[in-house]
């Protein structure tokens, strides 16, 4: 496969509202990630992705972009966005932002005067749709509840959002509305942007003509998942849009993909695909339910450790996946996969180890570093996001009670990932000078940055001890390139891989159990030559000959030099 400048990097997801208030106001901002940047540095990161900045009225945290071409006050300026781009490549680093173009913000000018003429040049840029005998064009169902159609004010017709009412779709199929996408992507393009996170892109391609679907609900309508499972051609747009654009300047994106077949995988990441990378989000959609968070399930040590394989094996040969424990839009990664016998540092550089040495780009977000872990809701009033107020009434309309829809909420809400970032001790865990726009995680005191750069065995230092491997010479090519070889997968509550290098061979293994285990080696092919223990959690390691003795969630990784 051909190398690419960004195989050996090292992602890190910024979610700007919640990083670093460089001016009191409760609000992270673009200043507050220039201070912040040599933080980042030392980390280790190479590519920046930074969570919309744009300008917006923020109904979805940013997703709803009113101009492409400005950045919000809140956030600062386009001078500051300037500086970060220059500062940031003082450094060595790459900066990506969101690209959300699936959608725009109803307070976009292109859809206030698509609103004033349906029928218009801007009508046709999204999907305006009259109502047939008093009926929506078709039953489908916002990712935030309710019909994806709205009415537009004084019409007769209904414009089709498949996320917010404030979140317009844009409509495709229509040429000079991708023509319009592309110019603007070329724009940051121009100014030294490194590439893109490509937002819900998925749901670009829409199926039409307009039909309804079998509901799954009682609500009679349909699930979004089911819609788009049907659509056929996206192709078409994703290729044109990489040839008009991130080809052009060697840009890194990388995709937002969710129920891509799997035949498609080579068009998406392959040799020449639409994206550098996308998520591996086979974890993060295991035990979901389209019923809603009432009916998912928290995966087990054993489901986490099947879907990481699956995606291992599908994208071998094929591309590089990016691999994430969590985002914005999800539970703490540390709160949702690790067993209750886990939640603590040992557990959660168990789980750090696990996922960061796959194959695969690495993706941390903001505070995984530390392993911050969710939040407490005491009141759904405490929630902000959009998408986990419609999900507390969707478990109170099928019987919950109040305190146990909370409870859900608790362990679901993407708020858990947005709560602010925790720098120190002090007041505000150090975020703000001000008062947060959210609150923050009350467990700061023990987990926070300061503290955890000061300790050699921090949840922080094993991250930096990840990231340093990744780019250390000697073991950079098994660790970049090598195949994922999954072994010792009768062993329950062991997940354990080879990867396989040219004259060496790195072992992994993990016990998610909370016993000793003792594990034989002899099964395992290759792994033979000199011995180097590059990563432990623990403070002892007990092997000799073919025999591995792991503690309670003790995680290792062995260097096998061949010569
Ligand atoms: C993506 C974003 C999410 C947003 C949605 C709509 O899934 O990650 O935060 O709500 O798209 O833009
Ligand atoms: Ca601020």
């Amino acid at each position: 496969m051909e190398q690419k400048w960004w195989h050996n990097k090292t992602a890190y997801q910024i979610y700007p509202k919640s990083f670093y208030d460089s001016n009191g106001d409760g609000i992270g901002d673009i200043k507050g990630i220039l201070e912040k940047l040599d933080y980042l540095k030392e980390l280790g990161i190479d590519i920046l992705w930074i969570s919309p900045v744009y300008l917006s009225p923020c109904a979805d945290q940013g997703y709803d972009i009113a101009d492409y071409y400005q950045i919000d006050p809140q956030f600062g300026t386009m001078e500051d966005m300037d500086t970060l781009l220059a500062e940031a490549k003082k450094r060595d680093m790459h900066v990506l932002m969101d690209l959300v173009v699936n959608h725009c913000s109803d307070e976009h000018e292109w859809f206030k005067k698509a609103c004033e003429d349906p029928d218009g040049e801007y009508g046709k840029f999204f999907y305006m749709e009259k109502a047939k005998d008093g009926k929506l064009p078709c039953n489908w169902r916002s990712y935030f509840g309710g019909p994806v159609w709205e009415q537009v004010p004084g019409t007769d017709y209904y414009y089709l959002h498949v996320f917010h009412k404030k979140q317009p779709d844009f409509n495709w199929e229509n040429p000079k509305l991708r023509e319009s996408i592309y110019r603007m992507i070329n724009w940051w393009l121009e100014k030294g942007l490194a590439g893109f996170r490509i937002d819900a892109i998925i749901n670009i391609k829409k199926p039409l003509p307009f039909r309804d679907y079998p509901a799954n609900r009682e609500d009679g309508l349909c699930d979004m998942g089911q819609v788009l499972a049907d659509a056929r051609g996206i192709g078409e747009f994703l290729g044109e849009m990489r040839d008009r654009t991130f080809k052009l300047h060697d840009a890194f994106t990388v995709g937002e993909v969710f129920n891509e077949k799997e035949e498609e995988l080579p068009d998406f990441i392959g040799e020449n695909g639409y994206f550098s990378s996308m998520f591996d989000f086979r974890q993060t959609v295991e035990g979901k339910s389209p019923l809603g968070w009432y009916d998912c399930r928290k995966p087990e040590p054993e489901d986490y450790k099947r879907c990481c394989f699956e995606s291992q094996r599908r994208s071998e040969g094929v591309g590089y996946l990016a691999n994430i424990i969590e985002n914005h839009d999800e539970p703490r990664g540390v709160s949702h996969y690790l067993p209750d016998g886990a939640r603590n540092e040992r557990g959660k550089k168990l789980l750090a180890v696990m996922y960061f040495m796959l194959k695969g780009i690495p993706f941390i977000y903001q505070g995984q570093e530390l392993g911050m872990e969710n939040t407490v809701f005491k009141s759904i009033d405490e929630v902000d996001d959009v998408g986990s107020k419609d999900e507390y009434r969707r478990c109170l309309e099928v019987g919950y009670s109040e305190e146990e829809a909370l409870k859900i909420i608790n362990h679901y809400s993407r708020d858990n990932a947005r709560t602010p970032f925790q720098w120190n001790g002090e007041d505000n865990a150090g975020f703000t000078k001000g008062r947060p726009w959210l609150a923050v995680n009350p467990d700061y005191p023990d987990i926070n940055a300061e503290e955890q750069m000061g300790r050699k065995d921090s949840v922080y230092a094993i991250y930096r001890a990840l990231i340093s491997l990744r780019r250390n010479p000697v073991y950079e090519n098994t660790v970049v390139y090598g195949k994922t070889e999954p072994v010792l997968s009768g062993e329950k509550d062991i997940m354990a891989y080879v990867r396989r290098g040219e004259d060496q061979d790195i072992l992994v293994v993990g016990n998610f159990d909370g016993r000793d285990r003792e594990i034989s080696l002899e099964t395992i092919e290759g792994c033979k030559g000199k011995v180097t223990l590059l990563i432990n959690n623990c403070e002892d390691f007990t092997m000799d000959n073919q025999r591995l003795i792991l503690n309670p969630y003790q995680a290792v990784v062995i260097a096998y030099d061949r010569f």
